[in-house]
């Protein structure tokens, strides 16, 4: 069932390295005395990793926490392996691989309960895969969620597989279909790295499609590498008095959010002074600039925000901050409007709350002594965008963009210091 991209029936690793069993042979010839593992109970108080029982399984009966109720809900059939039309009949096959699985030492599959409760709240499973390798998947069930239990059930299962009385593991592998975010999260937290995106690693429902992979080695467990920043939501009003909101884009799957990004970005105003975004700029373009907006702020590079109105509704613009990973920072600011948004203060209202935020009220690591914005010479409306914000220009870049014509323009350079602005108690307007 569950687990990363796992498969819930047969195991079916990818091609070449042989079966699961023949691993498990492998692993066993250079660690393990015996194949079959005595199944541990871990706990953190919290969670409690045990066998999975019988009554794991239960019907799918709404509320209920069982098996299958998880195998049948949306964001577990997205993102994993699990068969559709998910039935008691195929948990109890789940309940028969994962006893074999234990006993022939080819997956190790633990249910996560409610430590107090004993309540079913998931699954995890190890692979034996390379030598002394195995490969984890894992999944909860909806009403188990955003509480931080997987990352709890990670460190468990994972401090187990390094120990010497557990699998003496050297190395595990998460991989996850490209866009679980979540997944991606929790693996990162228990320090996960080497996050790779890898096109056409999966395979799923039919479809191939782009796969991340991450490893893990004993020393790092616990020890998550590099910074995940997190976009704030920031609220905004503009000169006219209406209420907006600074916020991360959604993400791909909002319709009216993909309309918006293509509107903007597909607007000859924007290609003219942004010529290193695609042109024609297609509705996959629109699609993949959102999906690859958490990537900066997981790795710790970047933070992206769009305006939209705080009665709900798609953003209007793009307004991001990258640079966060240079040693000194200095972040740069960068932006571009949808069309109808344009001359009505909400770029130069956005940018000021951004500033104000990334000035002064940013946690420390991320809050910043100076900014600065590059803008091409002839882009009179976006200079007026950084002076209004605060900003002031120090310099010149000749021949630095190109220029329709073929040429080179020049850019003109802005800067914003903490101590030139103000005390930082900022709404836009
Ligand atoms: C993946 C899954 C197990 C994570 O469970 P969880 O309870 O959310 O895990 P945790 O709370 O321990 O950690 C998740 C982190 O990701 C964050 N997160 C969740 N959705 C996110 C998103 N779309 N973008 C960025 N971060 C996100 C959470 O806020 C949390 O962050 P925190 O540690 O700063 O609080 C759960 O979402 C799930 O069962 N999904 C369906 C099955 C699945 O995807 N399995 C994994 C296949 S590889």
């Amino acid at each position: 069932m569950l687990g990363g991209c796992h498969a819930p029936g047969p195991i079916a690793p990818r091609g070449k390295s042989g079966s699961a069993p023949e691993k498990a042979q492998r692993n066993d010839r250079v660690g393990r005395q015996d194949a079959a593992v005595d199944l541990p109970e871990l706990s953190d108080d919290v969670v409690r990793l045990r066998a999975l029982h019988t009554d794991d399984v239960g019907t799918g009966a709404p509320g209920e926490r069982s098996v299958v109720s998880q195998s049948r809900d949306p964001e577990t059939t997205r993102w994993t392996t699990v068969p559709l039309a998910y039935n008691p009949e195929l948990g109890g096959r789940f309940l028969a691989d994962g006893a074999r699985g234990w006993a022939d030492g080819s997956t190790f599959t633990f249910a996560i309960t409610d430590a107090g409760s004993d309540e079913f709240l998931g699954s995890l499973d190890l692979r034996a895969d390379l030598m002394r390798t195995y490969r984890v998947g894992f999944g909860l069930g909806p009403w188990a969620r955003g509480r931080g239990l997987m990352t709890r059930a990670l460190r468990l299962a994972l401090g187990w597989a390094f120990a010497s009385d557990g699998l003496a593991a050297e190395q595990v592998t998460w991989e996850a279909f490209a866009g679980n975010w979540a997944s991606r999260k929790a693996a990162w937290r228990v320090g996960f790295r080497g996050f790779a995106t890898v096109r056409g690693l999966s395979e799923h429902r039919g479809v191939v499609t782009d796969g991340w992979i991450a490893t893990l080695r004993p020393a790092e467990l616990g020890h998550p590498e590099g910074r995940w920043l997190d976009v704030p939501t920031l609220p905004v009003t503009t000169r006219d008095g209406s209420a907006w909101v600074l916020r991360p884009w959604r993400g791909p799957d909002d319709e009216a959010e993909v309309a918006a990004a293509l509107r903007a970005a597909g607007d000859a105003v924007t290609h003219r002074w942004l010529r290193h975004l695609p042109h024609p700029y297609t509705e996959s373009d629109a699609r993949e600039f959102l999906a690859s907006r958490p990537e900066g702020p997981a790795t710790g590079s970047t933070l992206s925000w769009t305006l939209g109105p705080a009665s709900g509704g798609p953003g209007v613009l793009s307004l991001t901050a990258f640079g966060f990973d240079r040693p000194y920072g200095n972040p740069e600011l960068g932006w571009w409007a949808d069309p109808a948004a344009r001359g009505r203060g909400l770029v130069s209202a956005a940018l000021r709350r951004a500033v104000g935020w990334l000035l002064h009220e940013a946690p420390v690591g991320v809050r910043t002594h100076r900014l600065v914005a590059q803008i091409d010479a002839g882009n009179h409306a976006s200079a007026r965008v950084a002076l209004a914000a605060g900003f002031t220009e120090f310099g010149r870049g000749h021949a630095e963009d190109p220029d329709p014509a073929g040429g080179w323009s020049d850019c003109r350079y802005f800067e914003l210091l903490r101590a030139d602005a103000g005390s930082g108690a900022v709404t836009g307007g």
